[in-house]
């Protein structure tokens, strides 16, 4: 298969892409910046630096390449930056991911795995919550991916397009760029610093481990006949911030951590809505995925990493 991935330099898209590249697929990896993360010859690999808010470039890459499908990371990520420039984001996450299912019909180009979130869902009503869970986004990042999505569902019944969206939870492994738990938590414990964070203490989230996300991602990609087009890709395990830390102490003993109570707060400000576990029924029984890391599991490994 060639795939195109859009944000091939980020987090998420770069996992994507070296995990395809490694089973032998074909990649174009798009991205406004490129750093030398693959490491491919150029039959596997072509690199190219574009934005996604560029419809005539992206229109150019995909009537070149004609990619089997698309695996669509681009976006400004977070919920801070969607406070702080809400307009951009909108740009960005919402017309960039319009352009590239254009490009898409333009092309011929019928699949497109996108990288929705659980900030779809708003305030969650349920846990674990199902992708039938009404979304209910409440702020700007989330409510990009919400209108993605609808947008996705345009494109099918109009152009064909199948859009598949992974609603996945704040993802963590090495190589995670935000400087949000776990990340802070194992960075202070192995540096022998004592952070505090200043609440979050029963702030239960569901947190994904990198391998996890690209198992499902591949998953994805490669389902045959898809009856649904929205997924959770998540551990199915709700941890709080209070969890999180009792489990880095007996990994890294002597650590000092401590959280404050209450609800978790992006970069200190803003609160978070409630949130819980995600339901991994649908993408275990239709896509034969299943997580391999509960949090301790994935913060070992994370931790490992850290170390070298
Ligand atoms: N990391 C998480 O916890 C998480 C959770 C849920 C959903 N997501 C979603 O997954 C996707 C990838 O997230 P990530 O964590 O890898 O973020 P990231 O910031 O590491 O990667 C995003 C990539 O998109 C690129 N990009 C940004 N604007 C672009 C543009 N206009 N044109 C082309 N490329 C552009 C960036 O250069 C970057 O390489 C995003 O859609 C994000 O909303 C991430």
């Amino acid at each position: 298969m060639k795939i195109l991935v859009t944000g091939a330099d980020g987090f998420l898209g770069a996992a994507v892409t070296r995990a395809l590249l490694a089973r032998g697929d074909a990649a174009v990896a798009f991205d406004t910046r490129i750093s030398a993360l693959h490491d491919a010859p150029a039959a596997q690999l072509t690199q190219v630096v574009g934005d996604i808010t560029d419809m005539a470039a992206l229109a150019r890459v995909m009537l070149e390449h004609r990619p089997d499908a698309v695996f669509h990371a681009a976006a400004i990520v977070g919920v801070l930056s969607s406070l702080a420039s809400p307009v951009h984001i909108v740009r960005v996450n919402v017309e960039g991911s319009l352009n590239v299912f254009e490009a898409m019909r333009l092309a011929g180009v019928r699949r497109c795995v996108h990288v929705s979130s659980e900030e779809a869902y708003g305030v969650f009503h349920a846990d674990p919550i199902p992708e039938a869970h009404p979304l209910d986004p409440v702020l700007p990042y989330g409510i990009c991916k919400a209108t993605v999505e609808q947008l996705g569902r345009t494109y099918r019944d109009l152009h064909g397009l199948e859009v598949i969206n992974l609603r996945t939870s704040w993802v963590y492994g090495s190589d995670l760029p935000r400087a949000r738990v776990p990340r802070i938590l194992l960075e202070a414990a192995l540096a022998g610093q004592a952070l505090h964070v200043p609440s979050g203490a029963d702030a239960a989230i569901d947190h994904t481990f990198i391998d996890d996300f690209v198992s499902g991602a591949l998953a994805a990609l490669d389902h045959r006949t898809h009856r649904f087009d929205a997924y959770n890709i998540a551990s199915g395990q709700a941890t709080t911030v209070a969890q999180m830390i009792a489990i880095v102490k007996e990994l890294v003993p002597g650590a000092r951590l401590s959280v404050g109570p209450g609800p978790y707060r992006h970069g200190d400000t803003v609160e978070s809505v409630r949130k819980g576990a995600l339901d991994l029924s649908r993408a275990r029984k239709e896509l034969g995925w299943t997580p391999k890391y509960d949090m301790r599991a994935g913060l070992e490994r994370y931790l490992r990493a850290l170390k070298r």
